[in-house]
C-alpha cells in the first residue's frame, strides 16, 4: 500500500465512529438517491458497494434485494468493523482497496457514494467498477465534485484549504466509453450544521479533513480553524451542496 493510501485508511479509522454519527444522517438523501437509481431490474449476480464506509447503503439495499448477495468494500479496518456490525449477517464486508475491482465479481450492480473523489485515479476507478458488471448491469456513483457549492460551509473550507484541481472530473464519462449513460447530473439536498465550529470539527475529527490533519499536524489545523471561523457566519448553518450522480448501464 502507498503512504497516501495507508494515511487515508488511518484517517478513516480515526473518523469512523464520529462519521457514522455526524455525517451519515446528513448524507442520507444522497445515499437514497443512489440506491433508488440502481433500480430493481438487474441481471443475476451480486451488488457491490465500493467505499462503503459504515455501509449506510445497506439499510436501503437489503429490503430491495432480499435474495441477492450484497458486498461492501472499504479500505479502513474501523469502517469495516462498523459496517459488519450494521450488516449483522445481511451482507459480506471486505477490507480492500477498491481502486481496482476483480471482474470475476461479475456483478449485477455497483453503487458507491462519496468514495470516488478519494481514489488516486477516479477515472480508472470508475472504469474498473463498470468493468465488473455483467451485461445489463448498472453502476451508480455519487461523488463530491471539487466545487460542491459557491457559498456555504464546504465552499468556505475549500477557500481556507485551497481548492483542488477539478480536471479529473472531465475524464470520468470518457473513461466509461461503451457504456450507456443513463444519468449524469448534480443532485442537491439541504444540510444543516449546528454552527460553523461544529462542522469544522466534524470534518477534521470525523470526516475528509482528517487525512490532511494527519499529513500536516495540529498547528496547521489550528490555523485553518481560526481562519475558517473568522469568515463563517454565526449560528445554525444551512446549505444546499450539489453532488454529481452518474448512472450507466452495461
Ligand atoms: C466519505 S466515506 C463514504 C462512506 C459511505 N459510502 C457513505 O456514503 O456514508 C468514504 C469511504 O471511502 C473509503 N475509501 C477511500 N478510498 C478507498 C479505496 N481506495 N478503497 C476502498 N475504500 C476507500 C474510506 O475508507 C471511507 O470509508
Amino acid at each position: 500500500m502507498t503512504d497516501r493510501l495507508s494515511r487515508l485508511a488511518r484517517s478513516w479509522d480515526e473518523a469512523a465512529e464520529g462519521y457514522e454519527q455526524y455525517f451519515v444522517p446528513r448524507f442520507a438523501p444522497w445515499v437514497r438517491a443512489a440506491v433508488q437509481t440502481i433500480g430493481t431490474s438487474l441481471p443475476d449476480g451480486p451488488i457491490l458497494v465500493p467505499c462503503c464506509g459504515t455501509f449506510p447503503e445497506l439499510d436501503l439495499l437489503a429490503p430491495r434485494f432480499p435474495d441477492r448477495k450484497l458486498v461492501g468494500l472499504d479500505l479502513s479496518a474501523e469502517m469495516v468493523r462498523l459496517a459488519r456490525a450494521r450488516a449483522a449477517g445481511r451482507a459480506e464486508v471486505v477490507q480492500a482497496d477498491a481502486t481496482e475491482l476483480d471482474p470475476a465479481w461479475a456483478a449485477a450492480g455497483v453503487v458507491s457514494v462519496f468514495g470516488l473523489q478519494q481514489l488516486p485515479d477516479p477515472a480508472a476507478g470508475i472504469r474498473s467498477w463498470y468493468d465488473v458488471l455483467r451485461p445489463g448491469g448498472r453502476l451508480c456513483v455519487v461523488y463530491w465534485p471539487e466545487v460542491a457549492e459557491e457559498t456555504g460551509p464546504f465552499a468556505l473550507l475549500d477557500k481556507v484549504v485551497g481548492r483542488g484541481d477539478s480536471t479529473w472530473e472531465d475524464t470520468l464519462v470518457p473513461a466509461l466509453h461503451g457504456a450507456v449513460i443513463e444519468r449524469d447530473e448534480l443532485v442537491s439536498f439541504p444540510m444543516v450544521h449546528p454552527d460553523a465550529a461544529a462542522y469544522f470539527d466534524a470534518a477534521n475529527l470525523h470526516g475528509p479533513l482528517r487525512a490532511r490533519a494527519l499529513a500536516h499536524g495540529d498547528a496547521y489545523i489550528a490555523d485553518l480553524r481560526r481562519r475558517y471561523l473568522a469568515e463563517a457566519p454565526a449560528g445554525e448553518w444551512t446549505h444546499h451542496p450539489q453532488a454529481r450522480l452518474i448512472a450507466v448501464r452495461r
